[in-house]
């Protein structure tokens, strides 16, 4: 069994404020964070968050912002300005902008994207032009930048869990690409259930279409947290 228990995050990605925001009325404090991601922000902009703090919740910025080091640090004091407390950036961005992001945040998390839970081993080695036989020693030598640059967590797989406690133990996974074992995959070519990402040591849990695209989502919500305990 997981050593904590799991924090659920509902993923808005809808393309209109009224819409994500309708979910979170109907979902209230049954995640611990709200996720806006780069559809939602691109529509709504930085009013979306806001909106959603003042109706008592936590917001996570996923934009996984990738630029040059001073651009990322702009971008990140943009992001707790918007009142955000926790948000992504890319692990391959290196080293120097993992650490200018990091001490750009204050008390804001960062979180170090890995490997999107998209890719598969031949996905990745097409995309970084080398064979890639195991995605799983990626994620492990970029949970090792994140650390070492003193980010508060990484987002990986379910299945990279134990590969990356014993590579960067220090930082608390977050887990996207979750599904119910009886649903479907969409695009995620890595998925885990709730129950066996929070047992493998996932801090968090990134929810997204098994409750936003469910016929109720608050009847699927209850689920995932009877899943968790
Ligand atoms: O609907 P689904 O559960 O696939 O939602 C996944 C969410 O998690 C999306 O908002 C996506 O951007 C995000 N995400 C991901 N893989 C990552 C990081 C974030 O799927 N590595």
């Amino acid at each position: 069994m997981a050593e904590l228990k799991a924090v659920p995050i509902v993923a808005l990605d809808y393309g209109t404020a009224a819409d994500a925001l309708a979910l979170v009325r109907a979902l209230g404090d049954s995640c611990g964070f709200y996720k806006v991601g780069s559809e939602l922000f691109t529509a709504a902009g930085p009013a979306v968050i806001r909106a959603i703090r003042e109706m008592g919740h936590e917001v996570f910025l996923d934009l996984k912002f990738h630029d040059i080091p001073n651009t990322v640090a702009g971008a990140v004091r943009s992001a707790v300005e918007t009142g955000a407390s926790m948000l992504t950036v890319h692990a391959s961005g290196g080293s120097a902008m993992l650490k200018a992001a990091v001490d750009a945040a204050g008390s804001c998390r960062v979180m170090g994207v890995t490997v999107l839970t998209s890719f598969t081993a031949a996905g990745l080695g097409e995309a970084w032009g080398r064979e890639v036989p195991d995605v799983g020693r990626e994620v492990a030598r970029l949970a090792g930048l994140c650390e070492a640059a003193g980010a508060h967590g990484l987002v990986c797989s379910g299945h990279e869990l134990a590969g990356v406690r014993s590579a960067a133990p220090g930082l608390r996974p977050l887990v996207p690409g979750i599904r119910f074992a009886d649903g479907a995959t969409h695009d995620q070519a890595r998925v885990m259930t709730p129950e066996a990402a929070a047992g493998a040591g996932a801090a968090y849990l990134v929810i997204g279409r098994m409750v936003t695209g469910a016929p109720d989502p608050v009847a699927a919500m209850r689920r995932v947290n009877a899943a968790l305990g």
